[in-house]
């Protein structure tokens, strides 16, 4: 696309990704699984970048989900280790890119020194006012709902059950503050939310590639961005004509 075809564009204001194929991707080229990963980490990099220039406001990626503990225990270890990487490398580039990180997720979950090193660069980033990055790890969509229900029984806010509305709940889930995504990317061909923001997408439109998340890039994100622009969304109401 043309930098003409895209002036007047909307830009969702929310964008996120399942990032699948990595491994996919990996066996077609005859390399392990991990190269997959290693190199869809290089992606994400350049997508974050990406999006920020078009004027996306915030990025939700889905890095690791509750379910994918269960696979080989090499291939759990390659992912925490690129992981591990990311953040502790970039701390100066959401620096210098005004950055805000947020890691969703069932943090207690991790090793300690990768709990650290996210509580760092939160912290680092906290106060940044470009892009929101969240990244999903340890992260189920079911799962964040009970942590915020268990969350917000902790706060006594479950205890008038007249005052118990949706507020609240979004309120005590991880992505507390950020506005639900607008867009749902998924990668590599198949058509389901395994289980990623399960209450964030109530009403997200819906965008599937054939394209192997480390084969994404700017031109197919603005492939995304340009069917966005083709839905019309209605929220449960009617149209206008
Ligand atoms: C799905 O591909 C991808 C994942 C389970 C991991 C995604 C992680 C990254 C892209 C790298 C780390 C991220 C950051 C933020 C640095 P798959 O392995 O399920 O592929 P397949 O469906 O072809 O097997």
């Amino acid at each position: 696309m043309n930098e003409e075809n895209r002036q007047g564009m909307k830009i969702p204001v929310h964008i996120a990704i399942i990032m699948d194929g990595n491994g996919r991707w990996a066996k077609r080229r005859g390399m392990p699984r991990t190269f997959g990963h290693t190199q869809g980490a290089k992606v994400v990099e350049q997508i974050l970048e990406d999006a920020d220039h078009m004027g996306v406001k915030y990025l939700t990626v889905y890095a690791f989900s509750t379910e994918n503990w269960s696979r080989p225990q090499t291939e759990v270890k390659a992912l925490m280790n690129l992981l591990r990487r990311y953040m502790k490398t970039s701390l100066a580039k959401c620096a210098k890119n005004n950055v805000r990180i947020r890691v969703i997720g069932d943090k207690s979950m991790l090793d300690e020194d990768l709990q650290a090193s996210i509580a760092n660069l939160e912290q680092e980033t906290a106060s940044n006012t470009g892009i929101g990055f969240q990244i999903a790890i340890n992260y189920g969509g079911r799962d964040e709902i009970v942590r915020a229900v268990r969350r917000a029984a902790g706060q006594g806010l479950l205890d008038e059950i007249d005052k118990i509305d949706e507020s609240v709940l979004d309120s005590c889930l991880d992505t507390a503050g950020i506005p639900d995504p607008d867009l749902l990317i998924r990668t590599c061909g198949e058509q389901r939310i395994s289980n990623f923001l399960l209450w964030q997408l109530a009403y997200s439109e819906m965008y599937f590639t054939p394209k192997a998340w480390p084969e994404f890039n700017r031109e197919e994100l603005l492939k995304a961005i340009d069917a966005y622009n083709h839905r019309e969304r209605r929220y449960g109401g009617l149209t206008n004509e």
